[in-house]
């Protein structure tokens, strides 16, 4: 079995596995316990599963394992906390932007990352940049308002 070590949410992270080939994503949930991450369509195309590869938003469930080895992972659980969340997390509770929330993890993720890239986005910056972020509720514009309100207040 292999071992892959890779910073995950800051800390030093050590994830073993039989596959190099195994998506990131079931080594987040099913080795290391890390929930935020959620398996959608597991094909690339929802969004659901988006973490952040040494700042860039990544598709956790067709990253494989091996691809992490040395990088800095960051998910949901390494933004904030229920009693301090950083900005967007903030900004989607202020403006009530899930509905199932099972998009939520994806959205903020690629939120964040959009936002490093693009501080001050526009309104349709922010459109086309989760574009490819499936929202099943239609909560679509109470998401992008999150993002505008997050990008007003950092
Ligand atoms: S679960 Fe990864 S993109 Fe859909
Ligand atoms: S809030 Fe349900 S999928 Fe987006």
């Amino acid at each position: 079995m292999a071992t892959y070590r890779f910073q995950l949410n800051g800390r030093a992270t050590t994830a073993e596995s039989w596959d190099p080939e195994q998506p990131l994503l079931y080594v987040l949930r099913n080795a290391l316990g890390v929930h935020g991450p959620k398996f959608g369509c597991g094909l690339g195309q929802c969004g659901a599963c988006t973490v952040l590869m040494d700042g860039k938003a990544a598709r956790s469930c067709i990253t494989p394992v091996k691809a992490a080895a040395g990088r800095n992972i960051t998910t949901l659980e390494g933004l904030g906390t229920s009693e301090k969340p950083d900005a967007v997390q903030a900004a989607f509770i202020a403006e009530q932007a899930a509905q199932c929330g099972y998009c939520t993890n994806g959205m903020i993720m690629a939120s964040k990352a959009l936002l490093s890239q693009t501080p001050k986005p526009t309104l349709d910056q922010v459109k086309r940049g989760l574009a490819g972020n499936l929202c099943r509720c239609g909560t679509h514009t109470r998401i992008v308002q999150a993002v505008m309100r997050a990008a007003a207040n950092v």
